[in-house]
């Protein structure tokens, strides 16, 4: 039965509220700020192309369809956000409801989303970057520009800016919240304004005859799309693996969950629907810049370069945001005991977890460095729909068991929209390769292998 065990929620809360812990330093719009800046990044800015070739015109509903499966997923969160404002998101969640067992799979889950989002993003970001400088004349030796065998017939040894960025963005981080979240905030204000204008510049090249056959690939098609666009919408979820340094994180978290969500959907949307109709979908295959293309096919090159930089500040935003709420799920599952407990260890000065924030950078910064990660877009996505699942179905147990908590926001339609934030989310995951549902599956039961010979004798609960 000691699979089964859960923590103790009511002291949790008191806990969480005690003071000489992190920080509480954010409010409700750097929450939004913090989830737009994890949502958009590489989704729309680099895999638009694909989900363009894969949906045709369609891609419009396929983010519609994205969106709803993340909208169902995020009043369950919100709910849990606002009742347990605990650092460590769902998995701390899973910890209080489906027990011990849970927990660990949900966080091992967890730390690959999150680990190889900011690996795979850092790669993307890397490309905008060598593409940008180039326009300045600077070249890095090929041999530094990507990781061992990302480019045929060429001889490259590492990517060295995706490394680099992991870099500084880790220093940042483990120096402060605040001055994160400040930053985090300008960059995010740039890189909505360069979408909004990408909507405003690119809508008035716009040709409805491009729009049509609007489903050339059925329904197939655009259901395939959304599973692979569904890595746009990832980053929500990171909002509330802040919720111990949030200053009123019942009534601020579900502003921040709900409204980031909501505001990236409006916008990928209305930019999917220009780009489509400025260029022909079938001319989006094996473009990794599909939103400045679009602008350079309608003769707006001066602007097409604000959206190059804007993408490179978006995809920063990404990474830090990532990596912020991958630290963030260490912390907690180390203070729990199933990690060392050195990675939750907060440091004195800066009052950030510092070990964890720096074992991240780097191990997932030369994970970044060395393999190649344009392919582990879909393992990511399979990773999130699972931990969505889970969160939809703990909601249910938690208002069975814990009627009594108070839940300053309430997921309406229970039991009915956890169980439709299920469906969706399955069904997406049938859209993904069989190769990606092996490569999940290996590291699951690499998590159980962990699980049994390491985490579970040295859980707190297990000693309590
Ligand atoms: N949603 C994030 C992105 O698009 C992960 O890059």
């Amino acid at each position: 039965m000691s699979l089964f065990r859960t923590k103790n929620l009511d002291d949790m809360i008191a806990n969480s509220r005690k003071p000489g812990g992190l920080a509480k330093v954010l409010g409700p719009f750097d929450l939004i700020l913090m989830g737009i800046g994890a949502i958009v990044g590489t989704g729309i800015f680099v895999l638009t192309g694909t989900g363009a070739v894969t949906a045709g015109p369609a891609l419009t509903l396929s983010f519609v369809v994205a969106a709803i499966a993340c909208g169902f997923a995020a009043l369950c969160y919100a709910e849990f956000a606002s009742t347990v404002p605990v650092a460590g998101s769902i998995y701390t969640y899973t910890y209080a409801t489906l027990g011990e067992l849970a927990a660990w799979m949900i966080g091992w889950d967890l730390l690959l989303e999150y680990g190889l989002a900011t690996s795979a993003v850092s790669v993307g970001w890397s490309g905008y970057f060598q593409s940008l400088i180039s326009g300045f004349g600077i070249n890095l030796p090929v041999e530094l520009t990507a990781a061992p065998g990302a480019i045929p017939g060429v001889h490259t040894l590492i990517n060295l800016p995706a490394l680099c960025i992991m870099l500084v963005l880790t220093a940042m981080l483990s120096w402060g919240v605040r001055e994160s979240a400040r930053l985090n905030n300008i960059m995010v204000a740039i890189k909505v304004g360069v979408v909004l204008l990408f909507i405003f510049v690119g809508a008035r090249h716009v040709e409805p005859a491009n729009w049509k056959p609007f489903m050339p690939f059925g329904y197939n098609g655009m259901l395939s799309a959304a599973a692979l666009v569904f890595f746009a919408f990832i980053g929500f979820d990171a909002v509330t693996s802040a919720a111990e340094e949030v200053k009123r994180p019942e009534r601020d978290l579900p502003i921040g969950i709900i409204g980031s969500l909501a505001a990236c959907t409006v916008l990928y949307v209305v930019v999917s629907a220009i780009m489509t109709g400025i260029v022909p979908y079938q001319q989006y295959l094996g473009i990794d810049h599909p939103v400045s293309l679009a602008l350079k096919h309608a003769g707006e090159n001066w602007f097409a370069g604000f959206v190059d930089l804007g993408a490179i500040l978006g995809m920063t935003t990404v990474i830090l945001v990532m990596a912020y709420g991958q630290t963030r799920i260490i912390f907690a599952m180390s203070r729990d005991g199933l990690l060392p407990k050195a990675l939750s260890t907060v440091h004195p000065r800066f009052h950030t977890p510092f070990l964890a924030t720096w074992m991240v950078g780097i191990v997932f910064g030369l994970i970044a460095a060395v393999v190649p990660l344009n392919v582990l877009t879909e393992l990511i996505n399979i990773g999130t729909l699972a931990a969505f699942s889970l969160v939809s179905i703990a909601v249910v147990i938690m208002r069975k068991k814990r009627p009594d908590l108070k839940r300053a926001f309430r997921c309406p339609g229970v039991p009915v929209i956890p169980a439709l934030a299920v469906i969706f989310c399955v069904m997406l995951m049938t859209y993904l390769s069989w190769f990606t549902w092996v490569a999940f599956a290996v590291w699951l039961v690499l998590g159980l292998g962990i699980y049994f010979g390491y985490a579970r004798s040295r859980s707190v609960l297990n000693k309590a």
